[in-house]
């Protein structure tokens, strides 16, 4: 008779080689790599690696997670030098031998994965992140209507999930930190594109200074690591045309005769 099978005995089990960056401010010189082998589900996530690190081999090392399912945001990370999240990214999927994995580049590290959003928070803040009703209406007198033409114009931008990969890949910012940036633009296009809103000339004006929309200097990697599809460097792109059309504007305006 032959023996019942297990299917949890089924899942093909394999050894990996991570080499993670650790840091402690305060507390190392400066960071180094830690070496470790997982044994998991052939399947297994970079992000599940990490937790059975933290499970069974080193309860110190830090990183942000949530969802686990590429819908909040906060697993981005460098993986073999490309900004990825964690949770999305499987492990053999990556070419073989050790994987590296870094804490997102051009961000101050707070503890080994973990980078501080303060300065990001703040540039997302200056855009107004919000609708800003055209026109007030109460309850009673119903929703904002759209077209699905008019929401077209601006949905690829509200799935972004604030991950910060457009960040971790762009030159210039990587060059200058006070870059408004790319998720920002996105956000910003996402509100200015909306049909039932009101605030376009306020988050104009964020951007057209020094570290605005100008900076870009439409390299597009952004949009390629962006593991929404909200294609950022459209969202820049759009804003330059913008931006120029708006200073053209107020250029005709200050020109009127008296
Ligand atoms: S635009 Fe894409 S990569 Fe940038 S923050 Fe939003 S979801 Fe992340
Ligand atoms: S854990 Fe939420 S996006 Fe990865």
């Amino acid at each position: 008779m032959s023996e019942p099978v297990n299917a949890e005995s089924a899942v093909l089990q394999k050894t990996f080689e991570l080499r993670i960056l650790r840091y402690t401010p305060g507390r190392d010189e400066e960071p180094a790599f830690g070496s470790f082998q997982v044994t998991g589900a052939e399947g297994m996530t970079v992000l599940e690696a990490l937790q059975t690190i933290k499970d069974t081999l080193d309860g110190t090392l830090s990183y942000r997670w949530s969802c686990r399912m590429a819908v909040c945001g906060s697993c981005g990370m460098m993986i073999n030098g490309t900004p990825r999240l964690a949770c999305s990214t499987l492990l053999r999927d990556l070419p073989p031998g050790p994987v590296t994995v870094e804490p997102l580049q051009n961000f101050p590290i707070e503890r080994d994965l973990v980078i501080s959003v303060d300065a990001f928070v703040k540039k997302i803040e200056s855009v107004y992140p919000y609708l800003i009703p055209k026109e007030q209406k109460t309850v009673a007198e119903g929703p904002h209507l759209q077209t699905p033409a008019q929401m077209a114009a601006y949905e690829s931008f509200s799935d972004c999930i604030n991950c910060m990969l457009c960040y971790a890949a762009c030159p210039q910012f990587g060059e200058n930190p006070d870059f408004i940036g790319p998720g920002a633009m996105a956000m910003l296009q996402r509100y200015n594109g909306d049909s039932r809103d009101g605030g376009r000339q306020k988050r104009l004006d964020t951007i057209h200074g020094e570290d605005g929309v100008w900076s870009c200097t439409a390299v597009g990697i952004c949009s390629e690591v962006c593991p929404k599809q909200v294609d950022p460097a459209n969202a820049v792109n759009q804003n330059k045309t913008n931006s120029a059309f708006d200073f053209f504007l107020r250029f005709l305006r200050t020109e009127q005769p008296q």
